[in-house]
């Protein structure tokens, strides 16, 4: 039979497999909250304006909130034939309140109540990303705190470079978060203007008030051209790409913790809560979670790519292709979630080995470049000399199976004659760490001001 909602003009149901590809209700429904708010403020603008009786107006919200809490109870019944979360709220509003239902829909179109139901789904998900992503920089913040002066081996190509701090390398994650929650708001305050009015896409000859409905649902304005609104997503374009450089710091950080629990390494152990087990070796504590925070990248760039590749060349206004926004956008949102609450976790369990942290700094002649500074500073060599002269030291001490601080001034004074015994000073560890003093560099006291300057802002 033909369509209760637009069947006036057509003979014939649909083919089940139109019905198939055309139904959203399946996904859609999680818009349900959003689309019931949407309603409202419409139905009570359209009442304040005149356009709707307030008899009408009450009936209409009455039965709204009694589709809400069915929905929100699990006690409804959504059906594929009627489409997606617009039509089924509407058909069962109608069975609760009967005809005053139909005039809901006067001066609004699917297309601008989908436009904004989506919004406001996505505009929560920001702040629901900010608030995780504050938590998982909270137990950054913690582990800098304990280890703001732990010495461990900083790396460039994965090999060793120079000695930095435990709370150095925790509170370089704490930037980049910082960085991504900025960009969530920064998505989230442009996202901030209503479709609501917009109607099909050319607007409505409706006396309707769309700067009321846009302030009822918390937007800063409505939007300013009715094409655009019904027409435009990028909006979630935003919020994924956001996601997605959010989720490639989650996979880098996921990515250290594999390296850093295996058993070469040794810098942190994994909690037991957040590590599986292997059905044939019996010693295996695997970091599992880890490897799929490091993965999950796949799924968000995945849909973003995804919404990318819809969008891109649609024509102005809308096209039924652009329903195809929402499994992205939900998945994505879901799985940056997931990874944050993760990341979280295992963050805040994990214990690092300050021993292991130390020993790796130790070796791999980690104070060449202290070594070679000291020529620069206390023998007045040219860097690039200085630079030459500690290569052949580091040489010289790898043939001989030690590091820098294992040479014998003797041997220092073969290569070099203005070496003297105070050379030594610099080739440990702690003073390598303890005279990295510039700005945002990585001496302890340094990492405190940074901690301490985190500390603040997020209260
Ligand atoms: N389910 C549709 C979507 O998600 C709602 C808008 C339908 N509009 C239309 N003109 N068919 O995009």
């Amino acid at each position: 039979s033909a369509n209760t909602m637009w069947g006036g003009r057509f003979a014939a149901g649909p083919d089940a497999i139109m019905e198939a590809i055309n139904a959203s209700i399946g996904f859609d429904q999680r818009l349900a909250r959003q689309d019931i708010e949407g309603s409202r403020a419409h139905a009570a603008m359209l009442a304040a304006q005149g356009i709707l009786t307030d008899t009408d107006a009450e009936a209409i919200r009455k039965g709204l909130l009694t589709v809400l809490s069915e929905i929100e109870a699990g006690d409804f019944a959504f059906s594929t034939e009627l489409e997606d979360i617009h039509m089924n709220v509407e058909a069962r509003l109608k069975e609760i309140i009967g005809e005053p239902a139909g005039r809901l829909h006067t001066a609004r179109s699917r297309n601008d109540q989908v436009a904004t139901d989506f919004r406001l789904w996505v505009r929560d998900q920001c702040d629901a990303a900010i608030t995780a992503i504050e938590a998982v920089q909270r137990a950054l913040l913690a582990q800098a705190k304990a280890g703001a002066d732990w010495v461990m081996p900083g790396f460039t190509h994965l090999q060793t470079a120079q000695p930095v701090t435990w709370g150095h390398h925790m509170m370089a994650y704490v930037e980049m978060l910082g960085r991504d929650a900025s960009r969530f708001r920064d998505a989230r305050a442009r996202m901030n203007e209503s479709p609501l009015g917009a109607a099909a896409l050319a607007g409505t000859s409706f006396p309707i008030d769309r700067h009321a409905t846009a302030e009822a649902l918390g937007f800063d304005r409505p939007m300013a051209n009715s094409l655009d609104a019904v027409s435009d997503r990028d909006f979630a374009l935003e919020f994924l790409s956001a996601s997605a450089i959010c989720a490639v710091h989650l996979s880098r950080f996921a990515e250290e913790l594999v390296i850093w629990s295996s058993a070469q390494f040794r810098f942190v152990a994994m909690s037991d809560r957040f590590s599986t087990g292997s059905s044939i070796m019996p010693q295996k504590k695997n970091p599992d979670a880890a490897e799929l925070v490091r993965a999950k990248i796949g799924r968000i760039l995945g849909a973003t790519v995804g919404l990318f590749t819809v969008m891109k060349g649609l024509p102005l206004a809308y096209s039924k292709d652009m329903q195809e926004d929402k499994e992205q956008v939900f998945d994505a949102a879901d799985t940056l979630m997931l990874a944050l609450a993760a990341i979280e976790g295992m963050v805040s369990d994990m214990s690092a080995n300050p021993d292991a942290l130390r020993a790796a700094a130790s070796s791999g002649f980690s104070t060449a470049t202290d070594l070679a500074d000291w020529l620069v500073r206390e023998a007045g060599l040219p860097f690039r000399d200085a630079h030459h002269v500690t290569g052949r030291l580091v040489a010289m001490a790898e043939e001989q199976g030690s590091d820098l601080p294992d040479l014998t001034l003797d041997q220092m004074q073969s290569v070099h004659e203005a070496i003297t015994d105070d050379v030594f000073s610099v080739l440990g560890v702690d003073n390598s760490v303890g005279s990295r003093t510039s700005y945002g560099g990585t001496a302890p006291e340094q990492v405190r001001q940074q901690i301490e300057r985190w500390k603040d802002r997020l209260g």
